[in-house]
């Protein structure tokens, strides 16, 4: 990093005040050591004495007064008015930095192959994901989600009884009810179950949001079936609060398009078939 002082006139200004400042220091230390080797004293002497030590009535020296003024105006006018509002800031710039560099990134990577997806996602997951999700993704003995598999049957239990309102899909809130008794346990089996075998009667409640194959209308409502890119994106941006506990969102900027598309990849070949 190049920090170029001769485009800030702030920094230019302190660097003039502290030489300025250097050099008076040298200058009037210098005559008054001066002074004390010579013992000389002139001027008037104050009433004090102490045990034969007198004080000289001495004015304030000019320099120091308009030195010990001016330093405050200096402060006051760098703080409100120098910095940091309208000049050069380490931030600003190392924001700056982060901007240019991500805007390079998603361009150097606009159209990924799978295999750099997989790369880059394992990356993404083991730093941003595995400390909650555990390095293989199996969700750390139920603390977070497991990726091996969809979702338990308690879970969608969960879901089904207290409905969930979190991820902003286009088809809005999951209403509470939609089944119960031992039709929704039928459906949650089904679901844990990765959608394998006769579909029961029941899921024709769910079908009209979340699709008759449950992967959820192209992104209308949740894929139940697999996770996909719009699930782990919508979870990313705006987290989730379940069963299991509390998911932050990761939508400050940590993470840029492309990235999250990688762990997207990543986890869904976490989960068989
Ligand atoms: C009116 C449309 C609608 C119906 C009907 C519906 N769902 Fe949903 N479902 C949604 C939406 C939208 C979400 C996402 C909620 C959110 O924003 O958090 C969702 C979320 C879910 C989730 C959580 C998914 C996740 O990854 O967090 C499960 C499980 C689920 N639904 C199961 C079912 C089941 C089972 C049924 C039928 C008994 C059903 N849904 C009926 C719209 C619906
Ligand atoms: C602080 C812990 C924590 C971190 C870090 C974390 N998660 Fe989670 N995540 C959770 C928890 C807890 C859940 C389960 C929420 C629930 O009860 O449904 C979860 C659930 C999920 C789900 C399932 C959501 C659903 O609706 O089925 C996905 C996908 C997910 N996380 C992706 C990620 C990704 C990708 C990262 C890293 C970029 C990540 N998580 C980082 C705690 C975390």
């Amino acid at each position: 990093m190049k920090v170029n002082l001769s485009s800030d006139t702030v920094n230019q200004l302190a660097l003039l005040g502290a030489a300025a400042i250097i050099i008076l220091t040298v200058y009037v230390a210098g005559k008054y050591i001066r002074q004390m080797k010579t013992a000389e004293s002139t001027g008037e002497l104050s009433e004090e004495n102490w045990d034969g030590i007198g004080e000289y009535k001495n004015p304030v020296p000019t320099g120091w007064i308009v030195s010990f003024l001016g330093t405050m105006i200096w402060g006051l006018w760098y703080w409100f008015i120098g910095y940091p509002l309208n000049a050069y800031s380490q931030i600003g710039e190392y924001n700056e930095e982060v901007k240019t560099y991500n805007a390079e990134f998603e361009k150097k990577w606009q159209n990924p192959d799978k295999e750099t997806l997989m790369a880059m996602g394992e990356g993404v997951f083991l730093v941003q994901c595995a400390p909650c999700h555990g390095l293989d993704g199996s969700g750390i003995d139920g603390k977070a989600q497991g990726f091996d598999k969809r979702m338990t049957a308690e879970q969608v239990l969960h879901v089904i009884d207290n409905g969930q309102d979190q991820l902003k899909y286009p088809m809005g809130a999951m209403p509470p009810g939609m089944a119960s008794g031992d039709d929704a346990k039928a459906i949650a089996k089904w679901i844990a179950g990765g959608m394998k075998g006769e579909k029961p009667a029941a899921f024709a409640a769910c079908a009209s949001c979340h699709g008759e194959d449950g992967t959820g209308m192209g992104g209308q409502a949740p894929n139940l079936r697999h996770y996909d890119e719009t699930l782990v994106t919508h979870v990313l941006n705006h987290g989730k609060k379940g069963m299991l506990g509390k998911m932050p969102a990761f939508n400050d900027g940590r993470l840029t398009e492309v990235q999250k598309k990688a762990v997207a990849t990543y986890i869904r070949s976490l989960q068989e078939d």
